[in-house]
């Protein structure tokens, strides 16, 4: 079996009671949810709700139905700026953004929305002093990310939250990183955009995320169709979760991310945590110690979560990524990670760095495994 590494991509493997929930709802309960009033129709439209149910728990939302589900965090991402944003409106963004960010701001900017970038220093942090200073008024959204899939770099989301509800600016986050990793709780950070991926540390499937949408906020939908109710009306309903998802749910993704949800209820948030946080710790260590290698991010383990860049020396991180793979079994990200401007921040364009990203079924004998592979690699090499 190989040692996957690559946790801040996909989370793998999947806890075994996501993987019984996934299959006994495709084998018992797949009708369509909330689209038919017999049994099998309700029974799904019920897992439904009580996925809504759980994640809202989880991330300290009080009315679930002001999550909306959807097929990953970009998705999520795309809804809330394009359901928002209007040309003339003023954005305020950082140079840690995933594409899942980059581009639809590209594309509003092209409709006349104005954006604006705020630096990150070297190891990836964003200064509150300088977000504060680029939201002048008539600044309508802050939209950035939590925890870099590129360095971990963990920014202060609770600090910048507060501030922004006192001047009446909306605040959007992007959790793909960090949901399930670090705690979330929308009220108390004053988040009013939540983007989440079901698939990545909350231990769900692929095709499952969903957007927090803060109660009085009303975004325009990506898509208009059926939802199941007020069928009789050519207009999109206004009631959420409805309003933003049209179409068939995913009953069966969605049983499996309400499984992953509850399967960290249940060993802790806090216990997940220090598990990931002691192989990060092993190999900011061990890589640290190595004379050819270059670590990015913070080195404190503490506002690092989930992903650890390096680079060695003379060496191009995609073949190094190859041979980990080919030659060792061990599964991990090479090159920009759909991050270039992070990478610009960090000084590694145009070839990037190899990601190591662990997760709660990682081993530390998986982490010594890896670090005995690396230097065997720069030991032949240099
Ligand atoms: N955004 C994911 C990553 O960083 C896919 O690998």
């Amino acid at each position: 079996m190989p040692i996957y590494l690559d946790n801040a991509a996909t989370s793998f493997p999947k806890p075994p009671s996501v993987i019984e929930a996934v299959e006994r709802t495709l084998r018992q309960n797949a009708a369509n949810p909330g689209r038919g009033g017999h049994q099998l129709s309700l029974q799904a439209g019920r897992l439904v709700m009580e996925c809504r149910e759980t994640v809202a728990r989880f991330f300290g939302v009080d009315d679930s139905s002001r999550i909306a589900f959807t097929a990953n965090a970009t998705e999520a991402i795309n809804l809330g700026l394009f359901g928002l944003l209007l040309p003339g409106d003023r954005v305020v963004t950082t140079s840690m953004e995933h594409n899942a960010v980059v581009r639809p701001l590209r594309a509003l900017n092209d409709q006349g929305v104005e954006v604006v970038r705020v630096m990150a220093d070297l190891l990836g942090f964003v200064d509150p002093a300088a977000i504060r200073e680029a939201c002048i008024p008539g600044t309508r959204l802050l939209v950035m990310n939590h925890c870099s899939n590129v360095t971990g770099t963990l920014q202060a989301i609770e600090q910048i939250g507060p501030w922004c509800r006192q001047q009446g600016i909306i605040f959007m986050v992007d959790a793909a990183q960090s949901a399930g990793i670090f705690p979330i709780k929308v009220e108390e950070m004053a988040i009013d955009l939540l983007a989440v991926p079901g698939h990545k540390s909350l231990l769900g499937p692929p095709g499952t995320g969903f957007l927090y949408v803060r109660n009085g906020l009303n975004l325009r939908p990506l898509l208009y169709g059926g939802t199941g109710n007020f069928s009789q009306s050519a207009t999109q309903p206004s009631e959420m979760p409805e309003r933003l998802e049209s179409g068939t749910l995913n009953t069966i993704g969605l049983a499996g991310l309400k499984a992953g949800v509850e399967f960290i209820e249940a060993v802790g948030l806090d216990l997940l945590r220090s598990h990931e946080q002691n192989l990060l710790r092993q190999l900011i260590d061990g890589l640290g110690s190595l004379d050819d290698v270059t670590l990015y991010g913070p080195l404190d383990s503490s506002s690092h979560g989930g992903a650890l860049s390096f680079n060695i020396k003379n060496m191009d991180p995609s073949m190094l990524g190859f041979r980990l793979d080919r030659e060792y079994g061990i599964c991990c990200r090479v090159g920009l990670h759909c991050a270039p401007e992070v990478h610009g921040s960090i000084g590694t364009l145009p070839e990037g760095t190899v990601r190591l990203s662990p997760g709660y079924f990682n081993t530390s004998d998986d982490i010594e495994q890896t670090l005995t592979a690396i230097r065997a690699i720069i030991s032949a090499e240099c």
